[in-house]
């Protein structure tokens, strides 16, 4: 860590010179300043790590300064200095979370020593928290969700509302891949409670006891295997989110007591007589169609009418193909930054075949698609050979398309565009001769013909 500076701010003369001899020789750099609106001055000038403050100061006395210091910097930490008369302000002083200790005086300066680095060891941990707070939740910035179609634009309004309500359950609706998860946590980590917890199951994958005891938790000796009281998500949860993955799956039983949860903000752990009140925000996700299981009475409707007061529907990609070019340049940064590559763009007929397809798995599919080509690409764009065989294969000219060549006015030798066209289908399929005979419109056996005809067999 490079020097720690420290502000020592008394108006006693003494005390500010042999703190800043006595911090001077710890390696600190030390600035001093006798009164409030001179240590407000030089904070503004040259900010340091951590202030050291009397609390009774001529005018503006030490809370009062600290408070004007919180509005330049507000993660600074503060330590209070005191005479034995005051110490009582200075423990109130301690309630607030920037002030870490306090030193009475007169002070030891073994304890100033102490104080002091475990100040600023609690500087540094708070910073780094911070830092990794951020990290996860650079992700979920609104830049990484792209959002070029008009559908996906009014999807992005009604997150960004959302976000800004105190909305308590939300459901998210759409086919796999097409980003429920990206939303999910991009309302979270927006939010308010983006430094609470965000707890996550697939209801899915879990059998329904042991979906329940994940959930609800559970007492000491609640059943068998009940060695040791184990708190449910929605406890762990308290003041952050809960995300239900795949809420379409949950049975029938397990759905009712998540109802009781929803309307009543409190719940009993497995084989626990206490009710346990939670503040939870609640976010399902489904790739089913709800509506439909209700229907078919799979799923309760009196939950689904519960959860569907906010619901946000992702549409497939193959209906909103604006946004998959915007979406291919997004991996491009993000895959060229993870492989060190440069790959800046692709072929045109690459861009022909990724914009044409239908992409049944959505955005997680065309993702996958762009890693791999980034991965095989050693050139600064990318073609079709870099690109997925079931693309290729699914790639079908339009029929009508209009076939842009002008005979040249001396005529031109049909053979040798025939071969070359021949040579291009093979190469487009990468040497697949029925994928190659597809995209010549041809039968793999007149395909055949022309090969051997080439001398390309
Ligand atoms: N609009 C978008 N912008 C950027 N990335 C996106 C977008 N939509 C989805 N993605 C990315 O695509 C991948 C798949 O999205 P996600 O996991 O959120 O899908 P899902 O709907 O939860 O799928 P499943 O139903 O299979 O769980 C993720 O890596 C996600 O970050
Ligand atoms: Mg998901």
């Amino acid at each position: 860590m490079a020097k720690a500076k420290i502000l020592v701010v008394d108006d006693e003369d003494l005390i500010r010179w042999s703190f800043e001899k006595e911090l001077s020789k710890l390696k600190y750099e030390v600035l001093t300043a006798e009164s409030g609106e001179e240590a407000i001055n030089k904070f503004k000038e040259n900010p340091p790590d951590l202030v050291l403050l009397d609390v009774k100061l001529p005018g503006m006395d030490g809370l009062e300064t600290l408070k004007e210091i919180h509005k330049l910097k507000g993660d600074t930490l503060a330590i209070m200095m005191t005479a034995a008369a005051t110490v009582e302000n200075a423990v109130k002083a301690m309630k607030m979370r920037s002030v870490v200790d306090y030193l009475c005086k007169p002070v030891d300066f073994e304890e100033l020593k102490v104080v002091v680095e475990n100040a600023l060891e609690i500087y540094e941990l708070r910073k780094e928290v911070k830092s990794l707070r951020d990290e996860k939740r650079k992700p979920y910035s609104f830049e990484n969700i792209i959002a070029n179609s008009e559908k996906m634009k009014q999807v992005f309004d009604t997150v960004s509302r959302v976000i800004q309500s105190k909305a308590g359950i939300i459901l998210v609706q759409g086919e796999s891949g097409t980003g429920k998860d990206l939303i999910a946590k991009t309302i979270h980590y927006r939010s308010e409670r983006c430094d609470n917890p965000f707890m996550e199951i697939n209801c899915a994958a879990l059998p329904e006891t042991l979906l329940e005891s994940e959930l609800f938790g559970y007492e000491k000796g609640a059943f068998t295997d009940a060695k040791f009281l184990k708190k449910g998500l929605f406890e762990l949860a308290d003041e952050g989110t809960v995300f239900l993955d795949e809420i379409g799956d949950m049975k029938p039983s397990l759905q009712a007591k998540l109802l009781k949860v929803i309307e009543n903000r409190y719940f009993k752990r497995v084989g626990g007589a206490n009710d346990i009140e939670v503040d939870i925000k609640i976010i399902a996700a489904t790739n089913k169609d709800l509506k439909k299981l209700v229907e078919s009475g799979e799923f309760r409707a009196d939950l689904y009418y519960r959860l569907n007061v906010i619901s946000i529907y992702i549409p497939p990609l193959r209906e909103r193909r604006e946004d998959i070019y915007p979406l291919i340049k997004h991996f491009l940064g993000e895959f060229n930054k993870n492989f060190k590559k440069n790959v800046k763009d692709i072929s045109p007929d690459a861009k022909e075949i990724l914009l044409n397809y239908n992409w049944p798995g959505n955005v997680r599919e065309l993702k996958n698609v762009i890693e791999r080509a980034i991965i095989l690409s050693f050139e600064d764009i990318f073609d079709q050979s870099h690109l997925p065989m079931e693309l290729l294969q699914d790639y079908k000219k339009e029929e009508e398309k209009i076939i842009d060549i002008t005979l040249p006015p001396d005529g031109i030798d049909i053979d040798k565009i025939e071969e070359e066209l021949v040579r291009q289908a093979l190469s487009l399929a990468q040497g697949n001769q029925t994928v190659a005979s597809r995209l010549l419109n041809l039968t793999r056996d007149s395909f055949r013909r022309r090969l051997k005809k080439y001398d390309l067999l």
